[in-house]
């Protein structure tokens, strides 16, 4: 299966037809308990926190999407970085990108550092600041690469070589760009971590959340999170997901070639300030997202100057929809300072440039002039 090129891997890896009926599609296990066959012994699975034949299923699609050893499927984004996290001692030393979504930093300030384990937020797209910032308690660094308003990159390559340089290991939130447009196992990573509430279910339908490991180590280690701490993602969401992930280089297609209009769109117009699309020339870095991206994606923000304008603007679009997350079909706008980055402190939005004249675009799969038509006539609004 790993010889065959993406879009049948989405089709193809892990939804092979059901054994069993020959269904084409996954069936749903709605059994949270598995018959024995005698004492010690089962067909496969023995009780659905441990392991569930649609959630095996979908594991096995992840860990091929990402080139991984394994996938784990939990019951959404938060949990999966709880689970990354979990396996951390008191005194270890945990190096985060400082410019990451802010319900990572509300996990890590509110929950994990209370278990004595030492969170430090570098500005991982400067590599300097990352190797200084490396100390010998250090285990994880986790990046976030596009990141989650700003679109600031990290350089994957980079950092996994100064991290194994010192024997750290580095895990990737892979949700912005979806496994269609990054592989950072491939590009040195450990371990990538997903909200799959995103693209990956596509559909804003269901909430979701995955590791993928690189080593059987780490396949046994966030098995036994999953088994042990049990945020598993439900048999149906992963019903979804796998559904999803069949169409996932299709609509990626679209939503890239939306996204990339919707920019050129945005970088011409008088009213917007700040606008960050990693596929515009403008972008800083720019050449890093040619380097290390498969594309560039529908994930873009810029400044409207102030709260009163971003309102205006919200209250006015039509077909995108003011709502958080991102990654579906449909398109969404955000105002990161009150959704999304409500968790952090004002003081901390100021200094990461998360202004009250924000706002986040997700672009989805409509039709592109028509999203223009949209934009143009909130911004008049504005
Ligand atoms: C980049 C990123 N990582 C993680 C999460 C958390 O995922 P979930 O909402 O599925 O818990 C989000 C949610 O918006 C996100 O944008």
């Amino acid at each position: 299966m790993s010889d065959y090129k993406y879009a049948t891997l989405a089709v193809h890896a892990g939804q092979h037809p059901d054994p069993l009926t020959g269904a084409v599609n996954v069936p749903v296990y709605l059994s949270s308990t598995f018959e024995l066959t005698g004492i010690g012994t089962d067909k496969g699975w023995d009780y659905s926190r441990a392991g569930n034949p649609t959630r095996d299923r979908l594991e096995t699609a992840l860990a091929a999407l990402e080139g991984g050893v394994s996938g784990h499927a939990f019951t959404s984004g938060m949990a999966a970085i709880s689970g990354l996290v979990a396996m951390l001692r008191s005194g270890d030393h945990l190096i985060c990108s400082n410019n990451v979504y802010a319900g990572t930093v509300r996990l890590f300030d509110r929950i994990v550092s209370g278990y004595g384990i030492d969170i430090q937020y570098v500005d991982t797209s400067d590599l300097d600041a990352v190797a200084a910032a490396i100390r010998p308690s250090t285990k994880l660094i986790h990046i976030e690469t596009p990141s989650n308003p700003l679109m600031v990159l990290t350089d994957i390559a980079a950092v996994s070589q100064i991290a194994h340089a010192h024997g750290v290991e580095v895990s990737v939130d892979n949700t912005f760009l979806s496994p269609a447009l990054q592989s950072p196992l491939a590009l040195g990573a450990d371990i990538v971590m997903h909200s799959t509430t995103k693209y990956l279910n596509g559909h804003s339908d269901g909430l979701g959340g995955a590791l993928i490991g690189s080593t059987p180590e780490h396949k046994e280690r966030f098995g036994l999170v999953q088994k042990a701490a049990g945020g598993v993602m439900s048999p149906f969401e992963c019903f979804l997901v796998l559904r999803g992930i069949k169409t996932l280089p299709v609509r990626i297609r679209q939503h890239e070639e939306n996204g990339q209009a919707v920019a050129e769109f945005l970088s011409t117009h008088p009213k917007v300030s700040r606008l960050a699309y990693p596929g515009l020339k403008s972008h800083p870095q720019h050449a890093l997202a040619v380097k290390q991206q498969k594309g560039f994606g529908s994930m873009l923000s810029f400044d409207l100057g102030s709260r009163d304008a971003a309102a205006r603007f919200l209250a006015a679009i039509k077909i995108f929809l003011s709502a958080e997350s991102l990654g579906g079909v449909e398109s969404l706008a955000s105002h990161s300072a009150t959704t999304t980055h409500a968790a952090i402190s004002d003081q901390e939005r100021e200094t990461l440039g998360i202004t009250q004249g924000l706002i986040r675009l997700s672009v989805g799969i409509e039709d592109k002039d028509d999203l223009i038509t949209d934009l143009e006539q909130a911004l008049a609004a504005v």
